[in-house]
């Protein structure tokens, strides 16, 4: 995945990016062709909340904090080919001609949204899908009401299409019981998602190329990563040579986004799925889940001085 830069890498970053590394390298040593991706997510509502609370622009909050990223990755020896950031050019004109393709093509509308946001993870909820204390069904925190005019994509259209790719392509989804999750969440109906938010509740973002009162979904922006690192829209010989990728590595914490979300955006594009989306699970602090916006981090840098880089990977 694309790191969030509210905050500096801990040992959760460090262990889904040197999976990434062994994956690559083993490739390489095989002499297959391969191209190792990575980056930082550095839009939307809880980096722009991150540069609020250290008295930052928001792009001051990822110029500064993008450091600690490559930083790590160059001390932990890590060989990627390319390291994308959403507030890249390229990337900002690539994600802003899709939200066009999508809007002329009729595959995004706009209506009135009321339901609940995590600003943690970054994700819209319905009320009636949540408990009595309305609290994130992903992370357990006090979601947040939202009542506004927005902008959706038609994603439920491709609810039964989705179930049934899963389905005829058992190693789409891994592990295969992350693979079951998915098909479980699947059971319930898919609501069309939420992809705007109006410039006056969020202005950090990439602007809807047809209404500039509106900034991209936070998600809907970061998932374009994948192919815009590798030259969609820019250099078509290298987008042919490398996608559909063969792995995307993830931790469990974004399963729907990326076996949901993605997939039905990628066909909406008409674009292969990637081969495979493996998900892994979580390192624990006690029960709860390591995490920036928690605090209750190990840092990577400090363990590999510690013990080294070799014993650290
Ligand atoms: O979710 N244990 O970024 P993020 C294991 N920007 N892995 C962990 C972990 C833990 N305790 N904590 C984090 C985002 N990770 C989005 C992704 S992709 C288009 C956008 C790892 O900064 C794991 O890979 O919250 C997890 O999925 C990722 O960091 C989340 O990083
Ligand atoms: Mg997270």
């Amino acid at each position: 995945p694309i790191y969030y830069v509210n905050d500096k890498p801990h040992i959760g970053h460090s262990y889904t990016t040197i999976l990434a590394d062994v994956l690559a390298r083993y490739h390489r040593l095989l002499g297959h062709p391969t191209f190792f991706l990575t980056g930082t997510d550095e839009h939307g509502q809880k980096v722009q909340k991150a540069a609020i609370s250290n008295n930052m622009s928001p792009q001051e909050q990822c110029d500064k904090t993008v450091i600690r990223f490559q930083e790590l990755w160059k001390k932990l020896e890590i060989t990627y080919d390319h390291f994308i950031r959403t507030t890249d050019k390229y990337h900002i004109n690539a994600v802003s001609d899709i939200l066009a393709q999508l809007y002329s093509n009729g595959q995004i509308y706009k209506a009135e949204y009321k339901g609940r946001y995590c600003v943690p993870c970054e994700r819209f909820f319905k009320e009636k899908d949540l408990g009595e204390k309305l609290l994130c069904p992903e992370c357990g925190r006090d979601t947040e009401e939202i009542v506004e005019s927005n902008y959706f994509f038609k994603m439920s259209q491709y609810q039964q299409w989705l179930i049934e790719y899963i389905e005829q392509n058992p190693k789409f989804i891994q592990p295969d019981f992350r693979r079951n999750e998915t098909l479980g969440f699947l059971r319930k109906p898919l609501e069309d998602l939420c992809i705007s938010r109006p410039k006056s509740r969020l202005s950090w973002g990439i602007e809807l190329p047809f209404d500039k009162n509106y900034v991209c979904y936070v998600w809907f922006d970061a998932l374009i990563n994948y192919i815009t690192g590798i030259g969609y829209d820019i250099n078509s010989a290298n987008f042919a040579k490398w996608w559909p990728a063969s792995y995307h590595l993830i931790g469990k914490d974004i399963l729907t986004t990326h076996t949901v979300y993605w997939p039905t955006m990628l066909k909406a594009l008409n674009l292969p799925m990637p081969k495979t989306i493996f998900a892994h699970g979580w390192w624990l602090v006690g029960s709860y889940k390591m995490s920036k916006s928690l605090g209750n981090v190990v840092n990577p840098l400090d363990m590999a001085e510690k013990y080294g880089v070799d014993a650290f990977r």
